[in-house]
C-alpha cells in the first residue's frame, strides 16, 4: 500500500516534472516561432516598402521636359514625350497663322471656351507667343495620336485647308491651332499642356512659369 503510494507519488512527481519541461519547451517554441516570425515579417517588409517609392523611371514619367528649339524651323514639327503622351511644337508659319481666323465658322469651339489649355493660351492661336503651338497629340475621341498633314494633304478632309492634324481612327479633324470641326467624332479642341519659355530657345513643358 505504501510502495503503491510512494510510486503514485513518484509518478505524479514525473509526470508534474514532464509536464513542466513540455511547457517550457511549447513556450520556448512559441517564443521562437514569433521571433522568426516577426524577423521574416521585417524581411519581407523591406522590399515592401521599397517598392512604395516611385522609382527613377516613374519620376521622370512624371517629370518636366525641356526642349531646346532652336534647331526648328518655320513649318516644321517636333515631338517630345511628356508624362508617357506625345506633345508636338509646331513653329507655323506667318502665312498659316493668317488662315485660321478664316475657319472659325468650320470649327466647333473656335474661341477656346472649354478648358482645354492653361489661361495664357485661351486666345486666337492658343499660344503664348503666336508662331510656336504646343500640343499634347492625343484624339479627344478615343486616345489615337492624330497626323500632320501638310503640303495641301489635309484638303482630302478639309476643303481648302492645306494643313491641319487628322485622326485616322474615327476621322476627326483639327486646324493648326488644335480646334476640332464640327461633324466629327472629337468632342473637344486638342489639349495645350502647361508650358512656358525658359528663353528665346527653350520650352518647358509641365509647369506653368513666367510667360515670356
Ligand atoms: S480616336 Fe480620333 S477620331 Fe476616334
Amino acid at each position: 500500500m505504501s510502495e503503491v503510494s510512494l510510486d503514485a507519488n513518484k509518478s505524479a512527481q514525473q509526470g508534474e516534472s514532464e509536464q513542466a519541461s513540455d511547457n517550457s519547451r511549447r513556450k520556448f517554441l512559441t517564443v521562437a516561432t514569433s521571433v522568426i516570425g516577426a524577423v521574416g515579417a521585417a524581411g519581407a517588409a523591406v522590399p515592401f516598402i521599397a517598392s512604395w517609392q516611385p522609382s527613377a523611371r516613374a519620376k521622370a514619367a512624371g517629370a518636366d521636359v525641356e526642349v531646346d528649339i532652336s534647331g526648328l524651323q518655320s513649318g516644321q514639327l517636333i515631338r517630345v514625350m511628356w508624362r508617357s503622351k506625345p506633345v508636338w511644337i509646331v513653329r507655323r508659319t506667318p502665312e498659316l497663322l493668317k488662315t485660321l481666323s478664316a475657319l472659325d465658322g468650320q470649327l466647333r469651339d473656335p474661341n477656346s471656351e472649354a478648358e482645354q489649355q492653361p489661361a495664357y493660351a485661351q486666345n486666337a492661336y492658343r499660344s503664348i507667343k503666336e508662331e510656336y503651338l504646343v500640343l499634347v497629340g492625343i484624339c479627344t475621341h478615343l486616345g489615337c495620336s492624330p497626323q500632320h498633314l501638310t503640303d495641301g494633304a489635309f484638303t482630302e478632309y478639309a476643303e481648302g485647308v492645306a494643313e491641319g492634324f487628322f485622326c485616322p481612327c474615327h476621322g476627326s479633324k483639327f486646324d493648326m491651332a488644335g480646334r476640332v470641326f464640327q461633324g466629327v467624332p472629337a468632342p473637344l479642341n486638342l489639349v495645350v499642356p502647361p508650358y512656358f519659355f525658359v528663353d528665346d530657345n527653350t520650352i518647358l513643358i509641365g509647369s506653368d512659369g513666367e510667360v515670356a
